[in-house]
């Protein structure tokens, strides 16, 4: 059949994929069709929406900031919103880091802490250009983000065209694991083995720190997070925290970094930032990396920047979206809680396996005769099982997971909970 819609959808098979479903309002956790019915956003529509849709304080910060200022070019010319949010990142950061670089999605934030990396060595007379990156990482889908992610299956057209990255194994750990400490250990060898071939070499390494997003919602412990750490530190390896999906509370805590305790030099954050309303990313970093720019040699800038960085709408989102965090803090408590009352129950269904709860989200995988991995269809019948009964989940490949807005109630969540458990046990 001829596709005749003027539009070209994201990640989307064109010629298999069925018409999308056309979504006329949302309110809290729920989004509504042009018929009426009532989707649960189990993932959070691609994870960016932390407080709820249509939340009632961020649209009207948007709308107060619409009355004021649209947007300003951003080199030169500076405004209260930027300036109000850097100041506020900085703070529930802790104030481990000293400098806000605005961008305006995922991929770019990890685009410009790349470059910030590789610049600031270069800057220092001492240029290094390898970059060691996790096995099953995605960072995003511009260039640099695609070489830094996983090889195959979606990026395969451009692969010969991509910069060389250092792979090590991404520790993946779940319910009742017991080579936890054994797979820790392997990937810390092998980062070893990395720095002892390449050194001097090594600009910095980056990775999703506790779980890896689009990879297939794999996990990993905060113990692994500090000795990776040190083992860099040590080095002279520069880290790059990708908290794009995982930073405004995913894993429970505001950020990986600070549920770790861990020092990372470059934080990219984006998606919840605006709580979902508006796009916006920022890469986040210390005083360390900022001096190695500040120089009289023009030459030493970060030539780097995009039309709409800082967007004032961006921003006025985005200081309201911290402000959620901080009032709503003990929602992530809940929804964990709840979701981690579901562990028993699951763990008695024969076809899954490799059960695993982070703060808000929690994913398994189906078991499969045919190979694991993205392109596996196994998860399908249980999304349209549950579309049909107005939920929404977006498995990848055979990995089933839910991430939903905080302010879901518990009594929608438990819902779906069940409807899952009774899919999964009568097929
Ligand atoms: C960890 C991580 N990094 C980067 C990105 C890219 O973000 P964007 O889609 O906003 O470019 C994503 C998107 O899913 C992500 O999960």
């Amino acid at each position: 059949m001829k596709n005749d819609l003027p539009i070209w959808y994201p990640f989307t098979p064109i010629k298999q994929a069925p018409l999308p479903i056309k979504i006329e309002k949302g309110k809290g956790a729920f989004l509504y069709d042009t018929n009426g019915k009532a989707y649960l956003d189990a993932i959070s529509s691609w994870w960016v929406n932390t407080w709820g849709h249509t939340n009632p304080e961020i649209t009207r910060a948007i709308k107060d900031q619409l009355d004021k200022l649209e947007h300003v070019i951003f080199a030169g010319f500076t405004h209260e919103p930027a300036e109000v949010l850097a100041t506020s990142l900085l703070d529930i950061s802790e104030h481990k880091f000293s400098k806000v670089f605005f961008s305006d999605n995922g991929s770019t934030a990890v685009e410009v802490a790349l470059k910030m990396a590789v610049q600031w060595h270069y800057n220092q007379g001492k240029p290094k250009n390898k970059i060691i990156a996790f096995e099953g990482a995605y960072h995003g889908d511009t260039f640099g983000a695609m070489s830094a992610g996983a090889r195959g299956g979606f990026n395969q057209p451009f692969e010969s065209m991509f910069f060389d990255v250092l792979p090590i194994p991404y520790p993946a750990t779940w319910e009742d694991d017991d080579s936890k400490l054994f797979k820790e250990k392997s990937s810390i060898d092998a980062l070893k083995k990395v720095i002892a071939t390449h050194k001097n070499e090594i600009a910095c390494l980056i990775i999703e720190p506790l779980i890896q997003g689009a990879g297939g919602m794999k996990m990993c412990r905060t113990e692994f997070l500090k000795e990776l750490e040190v083992v860099c530190k040590e080095n002279q390896i520069l880290v790059i925290y990708d908290e794009v999906m995982t930073g405004f509370g995913r894993t429970g805590e505001r950020f990986a970094h600070i549920k770790a305790s861990t020092n990372p030099d470059f934080v990219c954050l984006s998606k919840g930032l605006t709580g979902g309303f508006m796009p916006l990313s920022v890469t986040l970093t210390t005083d360390k990396i900022f001096q190695a720019y500040y120089d009289d040699d023009k030459m030493k800038t970060l030539y780097h920047g995009h039309s709409y960085t800082a967007n004032p709408l961006s921003c006025a989102a985005a200081i309201e979206s911290i402000n959620q965090l901080r009032i709503h803090h003990k929602e992530l408590i809940r929804i964990q809680a709840l979701f981690s009352s579901y562990l028993p129950l699951l763990k008695t269904v024969k076809r899954i396996k490799n059960i695993r709860l982070c703060g808000t989200v929690l994913a398994f995988d189906i078991q499969t005769n045919n190979k694991d991995g993205y392109f596996n269809d196994a998860g399908k019948r249980l999304t349209e099982h549950l579309l049909n009964r107005g939920f929404i989940i977006r498995p990848l490949g055979n990995t089933v997971y839910f991430m939903p807005p905080y302010v879901t109630l518990s009594i929608n969540l438990n819902e779906m909970m069940e409807e899952v458990l009774i899919f999964l046990h009568k097929s």
